[in-house]
Protein backbone atom coordinates (compact mmCIF):
# COMPACT_ATOMS: atom_id res chain seq x y z
CA UNK A 1 0.00 0.00 0.00
CA UNK A 2 1.76 3.73 -0.93
CA UNK A 3 2.05 5.78 2.05
CA UNK A 4 0.32 8.82 1.14
CA UNK A 5 0.34 11.21 4.14
CA UNK A 6 -2.86 11.97 6.34
CA UNK A 7 -3.86 16.04 6.72
CA UNK A 8 -5.93 15.65 10.02
CA UNK A 9 -6.28 19.83 10.13
CA UNK A 10 -7.12 23.13 7.90
CA UNK A 11 -5.20 25.69 8.97
CA UNK A 12 -4.17 28.03 6.42
CA UNK A 13 -0.54 26.42 6.43
CA UNK A 14 -1.76 22.63 5.96
CA UNK A 15 -3.89 24.50 2.89
CA UNK A 16 -1.39 26.75 1.58
CA UNK A 17 1.27 23.28 1.82
CA UNK A 18 -1.46 21.19 -0.40
CA UNK A 19 -2.20 23.86 -2.60
CA UNK A 20 1.58 24.15 -3.02
CA UNK A 21 1.65 20.10 -3.84
CA UNK A 22 -0.90 20.81 -6.33
CA UNK A 23 0.84 23.41 -8.34
CA UNK A 24 3.37 20.87 -7.89
CA UNK A 25 1.50 18.71 -9.84
CA UNK A 26 0.32 16.51 -6.89
CA UNK A 27 -2.13 14.62 -6.22
CA UNK A 28 -4.55 16.08 -3.33
CA UNK A 29 -7.47 13.42 -2.17
CA UNK A 30 -10.11 16.27 -0.64
CA UNK A 31 -13.54 16.08 1.41
CA UNK A 32 -16.74 17.51 -0.39
CA UNK A 33 -20.10 17.47 0.90
CA UNK A 34 -21.14 14.93 -1.68
CA UNK A 35 -18.35 12.11 -1.75
CA UNK A 36 -14.30 12.64 -1.85
CA UNK A 37 -12.16 13.89 -4.69
CA UNK A 38 -9.21 12.79 -6.42
CA UNK A 39 -7.48 16.52 -7.53
CA UNK A 40 -5.00 17.56 -9.76
CA UNK A 41 -4.21 21.36 -11.31
CA UNK A 42 -7.35 21.34 -13.90
CA UNK A 43 -4.33 23.04 -16.15
CA UNK A 44 -1.58 20.34 -15.79
CA UNK A 45 -1.97 17.57 -18.11
CA UNK A 46 0.55 15.51 -16.44
CA UNK A 47 -1.24 15.33 -12.95
CA UNK A 48 -4.67 14.92 -14.78
CA UNK A 49 -3.14 12.08 -16.39
CA UNK A 50 -1.68 10.37 -13.09
CA UNK A 51 -5.94 10.81 -11.94
CA UNK A 52 -6.61 8.38 -14.71
CA UNK A 53 -3.95 6.28 -13.64
CA UNK A 54 -4.83 6.02 -10.05
CA UNK A 55 -8.54 5.71 -11.02
CA UNK A 56 -8.12 3.26 -13.67
CA UNK A 57 -10.50 5.24 -15.67
CA UNK A 58 -10.70 5.10 -19.37
CA UNK A 59 -8.83 8.75 -20.40
CA UNK A 60 -11.71 9.85 -22.84
CA UNK A 61 -14.07 9.76 -20.17
CA UNK A 62 -14.43 14.25 -19.05
CA UNK A 63 -13.47 15.54 -15.02
CA UNK A 64 -15.24 18.07 -13.14
CA UNK A 65 -13.43 20.94 -12.28
CA UNK A 66 -13.78 22.43 -8.65
CA UNK A 67 -13.51 26.06 -8.41
CA UNK A 68 -13.25 28.66 -5.36
CA UNK A 69 -16.62 30.59 -5.92
CA UNK A 70 -19.32 31.12 -8.97
CA UNK A 71 -16.75 34.40 -9.68
CA UNK A 72 -14.01 31.84 -11.26
CA UNK A 73 -17.20 30.67 -14.21
CA UNK A 74 -15.95 33.07 -16.58
CA UNK A 75 -12.47 31.92 -16.80
CA UNK A 76 -13.81 28.49 -17.70
CA UNK A 77 -16.50 28.74 -19.54
CA UNK A 78 -18.42 31.12 -22.14
CA UNK A 79 -21.44 31.99 -23.25
CA UNK A 80 -23.12 31.01 -19.90
CA UNK A 81 -27.08 30.50 -20.09
CA UNK A 82 -29.26 33.30 -17.66
CA UNK A 83 -31.22 30.10 -16.16
CA UNK A 84 -27.11 28.59 -15.25
CA UNK A 85 -26.75 31.66 -13.73
CA UNK A 86 -29.19 31.91 -11.47
CA UNK A 87 -28.55 27.97 -10.83
CA UNK A 88 -25.02 28.98 -9.84
CA UNK A 89 -26.39 31.64 -7.11
CA UNK A 90 -29.06 29.94 -6.00
CA UNK A 91 -26.93 26.21 -5.39
CA UNK A 92 -23.55 27.11 -5.20
CA UNK A 93 -21.46 26.21 -3.03
CA UNK A 94 -23.14 23.05 -2.76
CA UNK A 95 -24.35 19.47 -4.61
CA UNK A 96 -24.33 20.88 -8.25
CA UNK A 97 -21.83 20.41 -10.88
CA UNK A 98 -22.93 22.79 -13.78
CA UNK A 99 -22.37 21.99 -17.95
CA UNK A 100 -21.30 24.68 -19.51
CA UNK A 101 -19.73 25.96 -23.10
CA UNK A 102 -15.91 25.45 -21.86
CA UNK A 103 -13.61 28.46 -22.38
CA UNK A 104 -10.35 28.30 -24.08
CA UNK A 105 -8.76 27.08 -20.54
CA UNK A 106 -10.56 23.78 -20.46
CA UNK A 107 -8.80 21.58 -22.28
CA UNK A 108 -9.01 18.43 -24.40
CA UNK A 109 -7.39 16.58 -21.62
CA UNK A 110 -10.48 17.84 -19.36
CA UNK A 111 -13.05 17.72 -21.31
CA UNK A 112 -12.83 14.69 -22.93
CA UNK A 113 -12.25 16.72 -26.21
CA UNK A 114 -16.00 17.94 -25.80
CA UNK A 115 -16.75 21.93 -26.43
CA UNK A 116 -18.57 21.81 -22.75
CA UNK A 117 -16.92 22.07 -19.21
CA UNK A 118 -18.43 20.72 -15.93
CA UNK A 119 -17.88 22.92 -12.89
CA UNK A 120 -19.05 22.77 -8.91
CA UNK A 121 -18.35 25.27 -6.02
CA UNK A 122 -18.32 22.17 -3.72
CA UNK A 123 -19.84 23.12 -0.12
CA UNK A 124 -16.93 22.10 2.63
CA UNK A 125 -14.83 24.16 4.71
CA UNK A 126 -11.49 22.34 3.66
CA UNK A 127 -12.59 21.73 -0.12
CA UNK A 128 -13.39 25.71 -0.06
CA UNK A 129 -9.92 26.49 1.85
CA UNK A 130 -8.02 24.43 -0.66
CA UNK A 131 -9.27 26.03 -3.61
CA UNK A 132 -8.82 29.50 -1.99
CA UNK A 133 -5.59 28.64 -1.41
CA UNK A 134 -4.87 27.29 -4.82
CA UNK A 135 -6.49 30.22 -6.33
CA UNK A 136 -4.00 32.82 -4.38
CA UNK A 137 -1.18 30.58 -5.80
CA UNK A 138 -2.62 30.86 -9.72
CA UNK A 139 -4.15 26.89 -9.70
CA UNK A 140 -7.70 28.56 -10.94
CA UNK A 141 -9.27 24.91 -10.56
CA UNK A 142 -9.32 21.22 -9.32
CA UNK A 143 -9.77 18.60 -11.47
CA UNK A 144 -11.31 15.52 -9.36
CA UNK A 145 -13.46 12.25 -9.81
CA UNK A 146 -14.47 10.62 -7.03
CA UNK A 147 -12.02 9.62 -5.53
CA UNK A 148 -12.51 5.64 -6.37
CA UNK A 149 -11.16 2.57 -8.58
CA UNK A 150 -13.65 2.95 -11.94
CA UNK A 151 -16.92 1.73 -11.63
CA UNK A 152 -16.72 1.04 -7.62
CA UNK A 153 -18.32 2.45 -5.12
CA UNK A 154 -17.64 5.97 -4.32
CA UNK A 155 -15.59 7.06 -1.01
CA UNK A 156 -17.28 9.38 1.98
CA UNK A 157 -14.42 9.20 4.41
CA UNK A 158 -10.95 9.17 4.44
CA UNK A 159 -10.44 5.66 5.61
CA UNK A 160 -12.69 4.18 2.63
CA UNK A 161 -10.57 6.48 -0.01
CA UNK A 162 -7.16 4.83 1.32
CA UNK A 163 -9.04 1.71 0.80
CA UNK A 164 -9.57 2.08 -2.80
CA UNK A 165 -7.00 4.08 -3.40
CA UNK A 166 -4.51 3.50 -1.35
CA UNK A 167 -2.10 0.56 -3.54
CA UNK A 168 -2.29 3.52 -6.22
CA UNK A 169 -1.50 6.81 -5.06
CA UNK A 170 1.93 8.19 -4.44
CA UNK A 171 4.10 8.65 -1.07
CA UNK A 172 4.08 12.43 -2.11
CA UNK A 173 0.16 12.78 -2.64
CA UNK A 174 -1.61 13.82 -0.18
CA UNK A 175 -5.14 12.53 1.37
CA UNK A 176 -7.10 15.15 3.49
CA UNK A 177 -9.48 14.09 6.08
CA UNK A 178 -12.49 16.21 6.43
CA UNK A 179 -14.70 13.76 8.23
CA UNK A 180 -17.58 11.89 6.43
CA UNK A 181 -19.27 13.60 3.06
CA UNK A 182 -22.81 14.70 4.64
CA UNK A 183 -24.80 14.24 1.79
CA UNK A 184 -23.06 10.97 0.58
CA UNK A 185 -24.07 10.95 -2.92
CA UNK A 186 -22.36 12.62 -6.24
CA UNK A 187 -23.67 15.86 -7.36
CA UNK A 188 -26.62 16.91 -9.94
CA UNK A 189 -24.89 16.98 -12.88
CA UNK A 190 -27.20 19.80 -15.29
CA UNK A 191 -26.55 20.27 -18.93
CA UNK A 192 -26.52 24.05 -19.40
CA UNK A 193 -26.07 24.38 -22.67
CA UNK A 194 -29.49 24.02 -24.35
CA UNK A 195 -32.37 25.96 -24.03
CA UNK A 196 -33.84 24.14 -21.21
CA UNK A 197 -31.42 22.41 -18.27
CA UNK A 198 -31.41 18.91 -18.84
CA UNK A 199 -29.99 16.91 -15.44
CA UNK A 200 -27.72 14.15 -16.37
CA UNK A 201 -27.06 12.37 -13.05
CA UNK A 202 -29.80 13.00 -10.26
CA UNK A 203 -28.27 13.94 -6.60
CA UNK A 204 -29.70 16.54 -3.54
CA UNK A 205 -30.17 19.28 -5.98
CA UNK A 206 -33.97 17.57 -7.11
CA UNK A 207 -35.79 18.61 -10.32
CA UNK A 208 -38.45 20.62 -8.09
CA UNK A 209 -35.07 22.85 -6.76
CA UNK A 210 -34.11 23.71 -10.44
CA UNK A 211 -37.48 24.44 -11.68
CA UNK A 212 -38.28 26.64 -8.82
CA UNK A 213 -34.64 28.78 -9.19
CA UNK A 214 -34.89 28.86 -13.07
CA UNK A 215 -38.42 29.15 -13.54
CA UNK A 216 -38.06 26.74 -16.75
CA UNK A 217 -38.88 22.83 -17.27
CA UNK A 218 -36.38 20.50 -16.94
CA UNK A 219 -35.40 17.40 -18.54
CA UNK A 220 -34.78 14.37 -16.51
CA UNK A 221 -33.20 11.12 -17.54
CA UNK A 222 -35.75 8.09 -17.31
CA UNK A 223 -34.06 5.14 -14.70
CA UNK A 224 -35.72 2.54 -16.34
CA UNK A 225 -34.40 2.87 -19.42
CA UNK A 226 -31.02 1.90 -20.81
CA UNK A 227 -28.88 5.58 -20.31
CA UNK A 228 -28.08 5.45 -24.34
CA UNK A 229 -31.59 5.78 -25.46
CA UNK A 230 -31.70 9.08 -23.09
CA UNK A 231 -28.05 10.83 -22.93
CA UNK A 232 -26.89 11.94 -25.86
CA UNK A 233 -24.03 10.21 -27.52
CA UNK A 234 -21.60 12.83 -27.58
CA UNK A 235 -22.12 13.35 -24.16
CA UNK A 236 -19.89 10.98 -21.92
CA UNK A 237 -20.84 10.90 -18.18
CA UNK A 238 -19.51 7.57 -16.71
CA UNK A 239 -21.83 7.79 -13.73
CA UNK A 240 -24.37 6.83 -16.50
CA UNK A 241 -22.78 3.33 -17.62
CA UNK A 242 -25.71 1.06 -16.44
CA UNK A 243 -23.64 -0.75 -14.03
CA UNK A 244 -21.47 1.66 -11.36
CA UNK A 245 -21.27 2.41 -7.82
CA UNK A 246 -21.52 -1.26 -7.52
CA UNK A 247 -19.87 -3.10 -4.78
CA UNK A 248 -18.83 -7.13 -4.58
CA UNK A 249 -21.72 -8.31 -2.98
CA UNK A 250 -24.67 -8.65 -5.26
CA UNK A 251 -27.44 -5.88 -4.68
CA UNK A 252 -31.00 -7.37 -4.81
CA UNK A 253 -33.89 -4.18 -4.95
CA UNK A 254 -37.37 -4.37 -2.52
CA UNK A 255 -37.35 -7.98 -1.68
CA UNK A 256 -37.85 -9.29 1.80
CA UNK A 257 -34.38 -10.13 3.13
CA UNK A 258 -33.46 -13.41 4.33
CA UNK A 259 -30.76 -14.63 7.42
CA UNK A 260 -27.17 -14.16 6.08
CA UNK A 261 -27.92 -11.10 3.88
CA UNK A 262 -27.18 -7.67 4.52
CA UNK A 263 -30.00 -4.87 4.45
CA UNK A 264 -30.48 -1.60 3.55
CA UNK A 265 -33.80 0.08 4.63
CA UNK A 266 -35.54 3.46 6.35
CA UNK A 267 -35.63 2.61 10.28
CA UNK A 268 -39.35 1.48 9.86
CA UNK A 269 -38.34 -1.61 8.25
CA UNK A 270 -37.84 -4.39 10.58
CA UNK A 271 -34.79 -6.72 10.47
CA UNK A 272 -35.79 -10.11 10.48
CA UNK A 273 -33.90 -13.03 12.22
CA UNK A 274 -30.48 -13.48 10.94
CA UNK A 275 -30.27 -10.32 8.59
CA UNK A 276 -27.42 -8.58 9.34
CA UNK A 277 -28.35 -4.85 9.16
CA UNK A 278 -26.44 -2.56 7.06
CA UNK A 279 -27.98 0.68 7.55
CA UNK A 280 -31.25 2.04 9.52
CA UNK A 281 -32.22 5.60 8.02
CA UNK A 282 -34.68 7.69 9.57
CA UNK A 283 -35.17 9.79 6.48
CA UNK A 284 -34.19 9.71 3.03
CA UNK A 285 -31.50 12.55 3.83
CA UNK A 286 -29.95 9.83 5.94
CA UNK A 287 -30.56 6.87 3.55
CA UNK A 288 -28.18 9.36 1.23
CA UNK A 289 -25.71 9.94 3.53
CA UNK A 290 -25.27 6.62 4.90
CA UNK A 291 -25.47 4.29 1.63
CA UNK A 292 -22.20 3.79 0.61
CA UNK A 293 -20.90 2.89 3.98
CA UNK A 294 -23.40 0.66 4.23
CA UNK A 295 -22.40 -1.09 0.68
CA UNK A 296 -18.79 -1.00 1.30
CA UNK A 297 -19.18 -2.58 5.37
CA UNK A 298 -21.39 -5.20 2.85
CA UNK A 299 -18.02 -5.87 0.96
CA UNK A 300 -15.81 -6.17 4.65
CA UNK A 301 -18.12 -8.11 6.39
CA UNK A 302 -17.55 -10.58 3.11
CA UNK A 303 -21.42 -10.53 2.36
CA UNK A 304 -22.22 -12.07 -0.86
CA UNK A 305 -26.13 -10.48 -0.88
CA UNK A 306 -27.63 -7.55 0.01
CA UNK A 307 -31.22 -6.55 0.08
CA UNK A 308 -32.33 -2.73 -0.35
CA UNK A 309 -35.49 -1.23 0.00
CA UNK A 310 -35.57 2.14 -1.97
CA UNK A 311 -37.11 5.02 -0.53
CA UNK A 312 -40.64 6.12 -2.63
CA UNK A 313 -40.26 10.16 -3.27
CA UNK A 314 -39.77 12.60 -6.02
CA UNK A 315 -36.96 14.54 -4.04
CA UNK A 316 -33.25 13.20 -3.23
CA UNK A 317 -35.22 10.17 -3.80
CA UNK A 318 -34.87 9.78 -7.37
CA UNK A 319 -30.69 9.68 -6.90
CA UNK A 320 -30.78 7.31 -4.43
CA UNK A 321 -32.88 4.58 -6.50
CA UNK A 322 -30.70 5.53 -9.33
CA UNK A 323 -27.56 4.93 -7.30
CA UNK A 324 -29.18 1.61 -6.43
CA UNK A 325 -30.30 0.42 -9.17
CA UNK A 326 -26.74 1.21 -10.93
CA UNK A 327 -25.16 -0.78 -8.49
CA UNK A 328 -27.77 -4.08 -8.70
CA UNK A 329 -26.55 -4.01 -11.95
CA UNK A 330 -23.18 -5.65 -10.60
CA UNK A 331 -19.68 -5.99 -12.36
O1 LIG B 1 -20.15 15.09 -6.34
C1 LIG B 1 -19.40 15.01 -7.31
O2 LIG B 1 -19.72 15.42 -8.44
C2 LIG B 1 -18.02 14.40 -7.08
C3 LIG B 1 -17.20 15.34 -6.19
C4 LIG B 1 -15.79 14.88 -6.00
O3 LIG B 1 -17.24 16.63 -6.73
N1 LIG B 1 -17.35 14.18 -8.32
C5 LIG B 1 -17.72 13.21 -9.18
O4 LIG B 1 -16.89 13.10 -10.29
O5 LIG B 1 -18.69 12.48 -8.99
P1 LIG B 1 -16.92 11.85 -11.26
O6 LIG B 1 -15.85 12.12 -12.28
O7 LIG B 1 -16.83 10.62 -10.50
O8 LIG B 1 -18.31 12.01 -11.95
C6 LIG B 1 -18.54 13.16 -12.73
C7 LIG B 1 -19.32 12.84 -13.95
C8 LIG B 1 -18.58 11.87 -14.84
O9 LIG B 1 -19.47 10.81 -15.12
C9 LIG B 1 -18.25 12.68 -16.09
O10 LIG B 1 -18.34 11.89 -17.24
C10 LIG B 1 -19.31 13.77 -16.04
O11 LIG B 1 -19.46 14.05 -14.69
N2 LIG B 1 -18.84 14.97 -16.73
C11 LIG B 1 -17.81 15.76 -16.42
N3 LIG B 1 -17.65 16.72 -17.34
C12 LIG B 1 -18.64 16.56 -18.24
C13 LIG B 1 -19.02 17.22 -19.46
N4 LIG B 1 -18.34 18.26 -19.93
N5 LIG B 1 -20.09 16.74 -20.12
C14 LIG B 1 -20.79 15.70 -19.65
N6 LIG B 1 -20.47 15.02 -18.54
C15 LIG B 1 -19.42 15.44 -17.85
MG1 LIG C 1 -17.42 8.76 -9.88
Amino acid sequence: MGQSQFLFNCTTEAMASAAAAIKAGVLVVFPTETVYGLGADACNSQAVERIYEVKGRPAEHPLIVHIASMSEMGKWSVDISTYAISLARDFWPGPMTLIVKRSPMALDFITGGQESVGLRVPNHVVALALLDACAKIGVTGIAAPSANRFGQVSPTTASAVVQELGAYLSPQDLILDGGPSLVGIESTIIDCTGDIPRILRPGAITVEMIEASTGLQVTEPLLTLPMDSVIDKEIRVSGSLESHYAPIAKVILGEVPMAGQGFIALSDWRTPEGVIRLASPKNSEEYARDLYAALRRADELGLREVVAIQPVGVGIEVAIRDRLQRASHGR
